[in-house]
């Protein structure tokens, strides 16, 4: 790894280095590095959702992009987590019905209620009795079910399709810069392939599911349904996110925890997002 001179002073505050032989982290101190302030962030600070006004201009941007034209016809967020997608979808479609098996506080707010057209259910059941739909929307869903429950959940999405429905699915695969999830808490690239388990824990604000292997995973999962287009979306790495990833230490570090090889690192961790377009077969 190149390091710069500020970091190199930083660093040796930290005596994190053997500077006897080559740069190298000594065992333990990746993860000051990782805290400190010359590690690279996983997420622009100003891209983080945090206040209830970002979370309804984050929905109003995912309705725009995911679900355009929709008037006149039936949405379904399945995975709808607090609902505003729902909820936002509804002002510009005939029905918006959001479903999540855990119920959310917002769906009792004044504002989910106010919307006259927009269901919110936890029993998929009532899904089913409003459906079938012409949009279907998983949007950061994929990664956060048991895989065990995986299967369930595709066959219900299948359920609730005829031949005209859409599927839209946006995957935010593990091995991501920010597939951990910590970013709220430590926004820090790719902390959760290179901290300890309990650390993780402790930064981690929602449950990821550990998928390794993205795009041959998801392939496999959702080959009930018809892909239609497939758009990985790569992250723009700044030097310092490559250099990190170029450093020895680091990649031995990601090969422990993914038993992963360096061409499964480089074909996968600049994996940002993996986007798809779905029928029924
Ligand atoms: C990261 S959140 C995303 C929520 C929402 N789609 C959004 O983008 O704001 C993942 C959601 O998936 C939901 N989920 C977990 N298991 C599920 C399952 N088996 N079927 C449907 N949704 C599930 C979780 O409850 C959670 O609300």
């Amino acid at each position: 790894m190149i390091f710069s001179e500020d970091q190199l002073d930083e660093l040796r505050k930290f005596e994190c280095l053997d500077f006897q032989s080559t740069v190298s982290f000594k065992d333990g101190c990746i993860d000051d590095f990782i805290k400190s302030k010359y590690w690279p962030v996983a997420v622009q600070e100003d891209m983080i959702v945090r206040t209830s006004q970002q979370i309804k201009h984050r929905s109003t941007v995912i309705v725009k992009a995911y679900i355009d034209n929709i008037f006149n016809k039936n949405f379904l967020d399945f995975g709808c987590g607090t609902a505003h997608t729902a909820i936002e979808a509804s002002r510009s479609c005939k029905l918006s019905v959001g479903y999540d098996p855990v119920r959310h506080q917002y769906w009792t707010s004044q504002e989910a209620k106010a919307s006259n057209n927009c269901m919110l259910f936890n029993d998929f059941d009532e899904v089913k009795k409003n459906g079938p739909y012409d949009f279907i929307l998983l949007y950061d869903v994929l990664d956060h079910i048991l895989p065990s429950d995986i299967p369930a959940a595709i066959d219900n999405i299948i359920s609730v399709c005829d031949s005209n429905t859409i599927i839209k699915c946006r995957c935010h695969p593990w091995t991501s810069i920010h597939g951990g999830h910590l970013y709220e808490k430590l926004n820090k690239a790719y902390a959760h392939l290179l901290l300890s388990e309990e650390q993780i824990i402790e930064h981690q604000t929602i449950g990821t599911t550990r998928i390794m292997k993205p795009i041959v995973t998801y392939r496999k999962l959702l080959s009930k349904l018809n892909v239609v287009s497939v758009d990985p979306v790569s992250i723009r790495m700044s030097d310092e996110v490559k250099s990190i990833l170029s450093d020895n230490n680091i990649i031995n570090r990601i090969k422990m925890v993914t038993g992963g090889d360096a061409e499964w690192q480089s074909s996968v961790l600049p994996y940002e997002y993996v986007d798809y377009v779905l029928r029924i077969q």
